[in-house]
């Protein structure tokens, strides 16, 4: 029996649907964002294969364009090695944190070296855009900007000049006469993207979105876009300082959690040469609670700080919080080691941190976490120049973790003099004799190798 009923209420932010008003959304946690009425309309017949008939597989060209540069190393990075021609990419980030900076500088950059770009602003003026031109140096002749919000003139203008890309500043200001509501509007967003990704899938012209995300921290609106795109890049925090991470959460074109580490300077955003460096930079040396953690983000290793502190509790349930790492893998790795070392930790509150701000969440920070917290709770600093990595197991068991080898190099040429690590990544790493291996096969021994 196919569904009868529409539903009547949407959320505004992330497209939930529900039969009755909701005063707080249950998928996106937003207040206040359902709005009646709002059945949203069928998709228009938009997609990247309009009226086609079934082919068999071999006579489908392959066709298998080239990818070409972006200008900028590590935004080619994070796509997953250059721009892909009619490829979809959705930037996220909150205002003020370089959305329109980044493209910007990207444009200038094709517009120099491939062809023609097509900038599309419906936030700011003409005038306003040349002057962040002029601060990030662009001046290129084939660099086309248009203050427009019409989806329909926008991709006549696109038609006309044939740009290498079309960039789209933002999604939220755009609308389709085919919707009779204004911009930003659930339906304008998913439907004026679709107008957009299709006419990109047709004519092979790489299509960048800039979408506005809310305090929450989703995409507004455009969160429902996540799967009509190719590539969902997003901005992270602010809490970067003078750094931002742009991350891919999503890539068809190649690996997620790829990120790209800027630096947000006079004339722009710079290419951060040597992150681990930066990251460490401000490194608490000595400090109990602080372990180096060696993470690998996509295909590129990074030394970061897990700082732990574990205070006596006086609440019934003690907090246990997370920055930049999941809470509920800590309360995990809690358990596991108060069982397994008899360090009775659970009446403690747990605060752990990732320094500098990124977000870590492969299951290889356990060590340096289980780490971070023994150093704290004994109130004894891990020795200087150690670097943790490892999976912790429910039974106190450290698994081996892809990229050792990655790891340790990024270690080495840091200068760090000891590493701890799963037994079973040992035999991997034996080349290594330049730092001191503590291979562990249980937290139990990582607590000798601390101590
Ligand atoms: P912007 O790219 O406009 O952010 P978004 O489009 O995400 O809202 O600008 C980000 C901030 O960067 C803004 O506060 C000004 C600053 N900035 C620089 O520090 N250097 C620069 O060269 C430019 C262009 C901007
Ligand atoms: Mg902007």
């Amino acid at each position: 029996m196919p569904k009868t009923e529409t539903p009547v209420f949407t959320c505004a932010e992330c497209g939930y649907e529900s039969k009755k008003w909701l005063g707080r959304c249950p998928d996106c946690d937003g207040w206040n964002t359902f709005a009646s009425g709002m059945s949203l309309p069928p998709p228009a017949p938009s997609g990247p294969s309009d009226g086609e008939s079934p082919r068999p597989l071999p006579e489908i060209s392959a066709d298998d364009r080239p990818r070409f540069s972006s200008g900028l190393t590590d935004f080619d990075r994070v796509l997953g090695g250059g721009i892909v021609p009619g490829g979809a990419v959705l930037l996220g980030g909150e205002p003020g944190i370089g959305k329109s900076t980044l493209l910007l500088q990207v444009a200038e950059g094709l517009a120099r070296s491939v062809g023609p770009v097509l900038y599309v602003s419906g936030e700011e003026s003409a005038r306003q855009i040349r002057l962040r031109g002029d601060r990030l140096g662009a001046g290129s002749e084939r660099l086309f900007v248009l203050v427009e919000t019409s989806v329909e003139r926008i991709l006549a203008a696109a038609d006309r000049i044939r740009p290498v890309a079309l960039i789209i500043d933002s999604i939220q200001t755009v609308s389709t006469a085919i919707l009779p509501t204004g911009p930003g509007s659930l339906g304008q967003v998913r439907e004026s993207a679709n107008r957009l990704i299709g006419w990109s899938k047709r004519t092979s012209v790489p299509l960048f979105l800039i979408g506005h995300v809310t305090k929450e921290g989703s995409i507004a609106g455009p969160k429902t876009l996540e799967h009509a795109v190719d590539t969902v890049l997003y901005f992270e925090g602010e809490r970067f300082h003078q750094h931002r991470v742009v991350r891919a959460h999503k890539n068809r074109f190649g690996p997620v959690h790829e990120i790209g580490l800027f630096e947000m300077a006079e004339k722009g955003l710079v290419e951060v040469a040597n992150p681990s460096a930066i990251l460490l930079a401000q490194r608490s040396i000595g400090s109990p609670g602080a372990a180096v953690l060696a993470t690998v983000e996509g295909t590129r290793p990074l030394l970061v700080e897990v700082q732990a502190l574990v205070s006596s509790s006086r609440l019934a349930t003690p907090r246990r919080l997370g920055l930049g790492l999941d809470s509920n893998r800590i309360s995990v790795l809690l358990a596991v080691l108060e069982k397994k070392s008899g360090l009775s930790l659970l009446d403690h509150d747990v605060y752990v941190n990732v320094a500098g701000g990124l977000d870590v969440d492969e299951p290889a920070a356990d060590l340096a976490v289980v780490a971070s917290l023994v150093s704290s709770f004994r109130n004894r600093a891990i020795g200087e120049g150690t670097i943790v990595f490892g999976e912790v197991g429910l039974l106190g068991e450290v698994r081996a973790v892809g990229d050792a080898e990655m790891r340790i190099r990024e270690g080495v040429s840091l200068g760090f003099s000891r590493a701890i690590f799963p037994a079973g990544n040992a035999a991997e790493l034996e080349r290594f004799d330049g730092i001191d291996r503590q291979p562990v096969k249980r937290i139990e021994e990582l607590l000798d190798a601390i101590s």
